[in-house]
């Protein structure tokens, strides 16, 4: 591990090239890490929030929506992070481009989405996808693997003349950012790191020490 060290030289972030607005820069960047061919899921982040012991949690989400300045993803209300989410809706929200020497964290508050937004995504959704919503009780135990299989079945059966409906318990969460930070790796670890945060003016552009 210790010898492990790449040089990032891919680019530079500099506060006369970056619009005011973070989302505009949230979407150029998006848009390259969608173009560029080694990052496999430009839309995976790591979602970290509190647990009810005041602990940190992580785990990836797939960002499948930036809508009214909103970034949505979709899962289990009553799995981990969902329950978390309700007694605490502070998280963040950390895309990790390390292909493109860059990552892009987001600060702030998660609310669920109306549930004719979550049916609408949840219909789209392949019908593989929408049984496996209703066979799994995210973050519950299971004894077994073969016991995970037999919930799956079950569903299959019970759909297997209809299509699945959205379950209740399963939906879109959208986080309302309050910051922003871009990083873009350079030379020598003297990384760029641009931060937006919002205040009553808009938002206010600073630099920090990488
Ligand atoms: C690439 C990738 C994408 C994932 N996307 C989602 C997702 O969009 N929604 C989700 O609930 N879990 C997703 N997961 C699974 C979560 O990381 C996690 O295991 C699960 O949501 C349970 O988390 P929790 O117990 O902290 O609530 C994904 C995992 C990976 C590795």
């Amino acid at each position: 591990m210790k010898d492990l060290r790449k040089h990032y030289t891919r680019g530079e972030l500099l506060e006369e090239n970056v619009p005011k607005c973070p989302f505009e820069l949230f979407t150029i960047w998006f848009e390259e890490a969608i173009s560029c061919p080694e990052i496999i899921e430009p839309n995976a982040m790591v979602l970290t929030t509190v647990n009810n012991m005041s602990a940190p949690d992580a785990r990836i989400v797939l960002l499948k929506d930036l809508r009214d300045e909103e970034f949505v993803f979709y899962t289990n209300y009553q799995s981990h992070k969902g329950q978390q989410l309700e007694k605490n809706p502070n998280c963040t929200a950390l895309l990790p481009w390390i292909n493109l020497e860059r990552q892009i964290i987001i600060r702030g508050s998660a609310s669920k989405v109306s549930e004719n937004e979550s049916e609408a995504y949840f219909d789209s959704r392949p019908r593989s996808s929408k049984i496996g919503a209703w066979a799994s009780t995210q973050s519950r135990n299971i004894s077994s693997r073969q016991e995970l299989e037999k919930q799956l079945k079950e569903f299959e059966i019970k759909f297997a003349n209809i299509e699945p409906s959205k379950p209740p318990h399963w939906g879109g969460m959208a986080i309302a950012p309050l910051e922003f930070e871009f990083w873009q790796g350079r030379p020598n670890r003297m990384h760029d790191r641009l931060l937006y945060e919002k205040s009553s003016e808009g938002w206010i552009l600073s630099r920090l020490q990488p």
